[in-house]
């Protein structure tokens, strides 16, 4: 929706996931009262940013302001709530007292000065004036129109972390009893695990990093502002207004959630910037997955409390550099190189006969060399992650061991694999070893007296005897294979195995729709190629490409693809790059590690 014309909108879904450009005053005063659920709204600050997008002078703020606000009181539900993000600037070597002042006049306007949070700026750089530091810290202010509005706790829990652990010192012995874990795998559960996992309400400090990444808007808020508010606030399909919208980040946070916004903006060039970015966010995604468990709140576990944050580690850590990491493979991808890497006879074998169906084959088998190694290594992260979430587990720099935590008085040493078939028998007693040097340096350098278990944790799959005896007690080990690893890893938690593919399922389908359009690109692009060099009388010249691939080197046919600048790089990569070889370890980590022992 461009200007606000005459249109006539009467019922509130005619205002719904609407960008107007016009000043707000303006389109405010057509919004029917009752309208909006929660305003979240950082608007121009005192004429600080008058080059950008002109500003109010210091002394004229509040009467600027309060026929803004009254109109933002009229439309917003009686339990609604209103979240100014301001701060006041300095002028003339003190900070001007127009924010207080307009706390002042807007508790006479009617409005309830619930709240005050304070958004802390995280990755605020250092810096001072003579006479102050730099500023790390916003104020969000919180108003209402009545003392009873909405507010879903819950929804921004987060977890306990160290005051879980003292906690559990104080518990007693009958609290400590050990109840045997289901799937008689060896560990069990007790209340000590259900307080390392419970999650606690947050302050009114919001530590949140700036989001520098808006070069067209220099005024950005990170979306994880006003998400933050729109989590506590509101509930799927309510209606949120921002009416200094900027960039559109509180529009996209809302989308995003599956809640419906209003965005209004003066400026035509931001508002063509906050459509666009609207647009490109997907509604509900993360809605969905607040939907899922929100709806189960009668059983609203703390357990089920904390899958919250393991969806938004996963979309963070896993799902998104492994889409970075694919797409940045795709781009790299090279005919000459990869045609060298594979097999000839096996594709004819296959009997493949179309280019297109070569290119795809190849391409595919080299992306997915990759892949299993990428995803594998960031899942594990989220292994850990869950082990120091709840335990303080942290990532081991002993050689085959990637984890280390200590539960119930007992000292684990995890590797983890992906699958069960991970190694030969060389590999597994170098794994044996391994675990056998790690508990000695352990004991003797590191002092640790408690027990030490070591466990070769596999991310899926299965092993019904876990406990692997040695003759050697120091190389015995548990394998803990799929349910019961991430069960082992969570101390108890049997469901989480399932629970870990709903954010995966979420985030995948939206990104594969734009790998999906890149890598048909290069396919086809690349078949191309293929067919200038290839292809003879309409037929694969698969003599050509067998020279190719295994000609004696003396025979210097050159077959042209490339320009002699790629060419050049290609060989430069050729040389550098080991991950070409296909010959990828299967755990990268098991070569990185340092060796201590
Ligand atoms: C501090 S910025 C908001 C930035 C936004 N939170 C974001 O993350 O992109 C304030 C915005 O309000 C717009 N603005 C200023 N006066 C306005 C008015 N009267 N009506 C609507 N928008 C206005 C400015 O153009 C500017 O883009």
């Amino acid at each position: 929706m461009r200007e606000l014309d005459q249109q006539q909108f009467n019922s509130s879904q005619d205002w719904q996931n609407k960008v107007i450009l016009s000043d707000c005053l303006q389109s405010l005063r057509a919004m029917p009262s009752h309208l909006v659920d929660l305003i979240v709204t950082s608007p121009p600050y005192a004429d600080s940013r008058k080059k950008t997008y002109g500003g109010i002078s210091p002394d004229d703020y509040v009467n600027w302001f309060l026929p803004i606000s009254q109109e933002l009181k009229r439309i917003l539900k009686p339990d609604g709530t209103f979240i100014l993000n301001i701060k006041e600037k300095v002028v003339n070597g003190e900070r001007h007292n127009y924010v207080i002042k307009l706390i002042l006049e807007l508790q006479k306007q009617g409005w309830l000065w619930t709240e005050e949070y304070i958004w802390h700026k995280k990755n605020c750089y250092p810096g001072k004036w003579p006479n102050r530091f730099r500023d790390a810290w916003e104020r969000c202010l919180q108003f209402n129109k009545q003392k009873k509005f909405k507010m879903y706790q819950e929804r921004v829990m987060i977890p306990m972390g160290d005051w879980a652990n003292s906690r559990l010192k104080k518990l007693s012995d009958t609290d400590k009893i050990r109840d045997h874990s289901k799937v008689e795998s060896g560990f069990g559960k007790n209340i000590s695990n259900w307080i390392g996992r419970s999650m606690a309400y947050p302050t009114n400090v919001l530590h949140l990093a700036t989001e520098c990444n808006n070069k067209n808007h220099s005024a950005t808020f990170p979306k994880s502002l006003p998400s933050w508010f729109i989590k506590l606030f509101t509930e799927t399909s309510d209606l949120v207004l921002d009416p200094f919208l900027g960039s559109g980040t509180t529009c996209i946070a809302a989308k995003e959630l599956g809640r419906h916004y209003i965005g209004i903006e003066i400026k035509k060039e931001y508002y063509e910037l906050a459509v666009a970015n609207i647009e490109k966010a997907v509604f509900n995604i993360e809605g969905k997955i607040f939907d899922i468990n929100y709806e189960k709140k009668e059983t609203l576990t703390m357990t089920n409390s904390n899958y919250q944050i393991y969806y938004d580690y996963i979309i963070q850590n896993v799902l998104n550099p492994f889409y970075e990491k694919r797409f940045e493979k795709l781009r790299q991808i090279k005919l000459k190189d990869i045609i060298k890497r594979k097999n000839p006879y096996l594709f004819k074998a296959k009997n493949i006969e179309l280019a297109g169906d070569f290119v795809k084959s190849i391409v595919d088998a080299f992306l997915s060399s990759q892949e299993e190694t990428i995803f594998g290594n960031l899942l594990e992260g989220f292994a850990i992650y869950v082990s120091q979430t709840l335990y303080n587990g942290f990532k081991s720099n002993l050689k085959s061991i990637d984890l280390e935590f200590e539960r119930e008085g007992i000292y684990y040493i995890v590797g983890i694999k992906s699958g069960t078939n991970w190694g030969n028998s060389d590999q597994v007693n170098k794994m044996k070893e391994n675990f056998k040097k790690a508990k000695q340096f352990l004991r003797q350098e590191k002092r640790i007296t408690q027990e030490i278990i070591a466990v070769n944790g596999c991310m899926y799959g299965k092993d019904r005897n876990p406990w692997k005896e040695s003759e050697d007690l120091d190389k015995s080990y548990y394998k803990y294979a799929g349910q019961d690893f991430w069960s082992f890893i969570s101390g108890g938690d049997d469901n989480l195995y399932q629970e870990m593919i709903l954010p995966i399922d979420i985030e995948a389908k939206k990104k594969d729709e734009i790998f999906q359009a890149t890598y048909a690109a290069k396919v086809n692009e690349m078949t191309q190629d293929f067919m200038l060099e290839f292809i003879k009388n309409n037929q694969i010249d698969w003599s050509k490409l067998v020279d190719y691939v295994s000609k004696r080197e003396e025979v210097k046919e050159e077959v042209k693809i490339e320009s002699p600048v790629e060419q050049l790089s290609l060989n430069l990569e050729e040389s550098l790059s080991s991950e070409y070889s296909g010959d990828v370890p299967l755990d990268l980590n098991d070569i990185m590690d340092v060796e201590e022992l």
